[in-house]
């Protein structure tokens, strides 16, 4: 077992990644904004074994308003995986975040990538809706209202502005990012063959800058 690490997962939906670096070993207090999302994540803890459910805190809050529920430098890890695409402010987001990091922890987010906009209607043939990407700071090609895209030199200008400067990023989903939510996975060996090119491409260049979302890491100074 490596080192036990205090996480806390900031927007954290069902709870699914909580969940998984619950069962590595690691104590994770999990903020969730909508009481739906946290009754998924209450009940698939539930099933979980008493040790792993004994590390897990599930607090019904806003991501915004962290320094209500936490003394400053408590975590060495926090998480904000598709949450600042919601957000008016993320500057104010993220600096609240940071706050919440121990001197060396980690701040991991997960942003729609504003660079890349056209590149999921320009591959479906969607030239109007390519164009219209071209001219957006927002991601218009989904059901629903527009969500915030976030650019990769603004969020490494942010990082360094709240003392958590960007360290390593990664593109996510650059060869599956058209594949319809209603494809069911594929068999396992294939799956683990897309895993492999999604992972490979993500940390390559150039094609890590077309992918659909951008995980950044900063590391608090
Ligand atoms: C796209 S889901 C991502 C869930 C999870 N982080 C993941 O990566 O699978 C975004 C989640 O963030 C939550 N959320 C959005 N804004 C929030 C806020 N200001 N504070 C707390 N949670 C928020 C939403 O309710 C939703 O559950």
């Amino acid at each position: 077992m490596g080192q036990r690490l205090r996480i806390l997962d900031v927007g954290m939906g069902q709870g699914t990644q909580a969940l998984r670096l619950a069962r590595a070993g690691h104590t994770i207090t999990g903020l969730e904004s909508d009481p739906e999302m946290l009754k998924g994540a209450r009940e698939a803890l539930a099933s979980e074994p008493a040790g792993i459910r004994e590390r897990v805190r599930l607090i019904e809050g806003d991501g915004r308003e962290t320094g209500v529920h936490f003394l400053p430098g408590s975590f060495d890890v926090v998480l904000c995986h598709g949450v600042l695409m919601h957000a008016e402010e993320p500057d104010a987001v993220l600096a609240g975040l940071a706050r919440m990091l121990a001197p060396g922890g980690l701040l991991s987010l997960l942003v729609r990538n504003a660079d890349a906009l056209a590149m999921r209607p320009g591959l479906a043939g969607d030239w109007s809706g390519a164009l219209a990407a071209f001219e957006s700071e927002s991601d218009i090609d989904r059901p629903g209202p527009p969500v915030r895209a976030d650019r990769l030199e603004t969020l490494t200008a942010t990082l360094a502005g709240i003392a958590a400067p960007l360290r390593a990023w990664y593109g996510v989903r650059v060869f599956t990012d058209n594949v319809p939510n209603e494809v069911g996975l594929p068999a396992a060996e294939e799956l683990e063959r897309l895993l492999a090119a999604e992972d490979r491409a993500g940390r390559t260049e150039p094609y890590r800058r077309v992918a659909a979302l951008l995980h950044l890491c900063g590391v608090r100074g």
